[in-house]
C-alpha cells in the first residue's frame, strides 16, 4: 500500500485497510496477515491502530538487515 506523500495523513491508507477488512470478512476470511518491514514506524503505526498484532519476524526478508514482521488479525464472522 501507498499514498501520496501530498495525501498523507488523512485516513487514506486506514480507510482502505478497513475496506479490505470488511470485503475480506464478507468473503468468509478469518484471519488477515500482512508483512512490513522492521524500520516502517509509519505503517507499523497504521498496522496495530487497525487491530493488527505481531506474531513472527523474517530475518533479512527484504534484504540484508531488513527484517520483515509479520502482523496478524482476527476477522469478526459474519452471519
Ligand atoms: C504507511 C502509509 C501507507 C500510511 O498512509 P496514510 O494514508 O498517511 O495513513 P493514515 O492517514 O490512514 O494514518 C493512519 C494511522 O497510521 C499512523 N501513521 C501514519 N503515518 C504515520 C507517520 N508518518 N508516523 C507515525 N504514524 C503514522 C498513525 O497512527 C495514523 O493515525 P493518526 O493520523 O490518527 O495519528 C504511507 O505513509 C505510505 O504510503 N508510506 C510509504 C509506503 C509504505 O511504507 N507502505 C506500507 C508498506 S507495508
Amino acid at each position: 500500500m501507498v499514498v501520496h506523500p501530498v495525501a498523507r495523513r488523512r485516513g487514506v491508507a486506514s480507510g482502505l485497510v478497513a475496506d479490505g477488512l470488511a470485503w475480506a470478512t464478507e468473503q468468509g476470511a478469518r484471519r488477515m496477515l500482512l508483512e512490513v518491514e522492521h524500520t516502517n514506524v509509519p505503517a507499523l503505526a497504521l498496522y496495530a491502530g487497525v487491530g493488527f498484532a505481531e506474531i513472527a519476524r523474517r530475518a533479512d526478508y527484504y534484504a540484508p538487515g531488513a527484517h520483515a514482521i509479520v502482523m496478524a488479525r482476527e476477522l469478526e464472522a459474519m452471519r
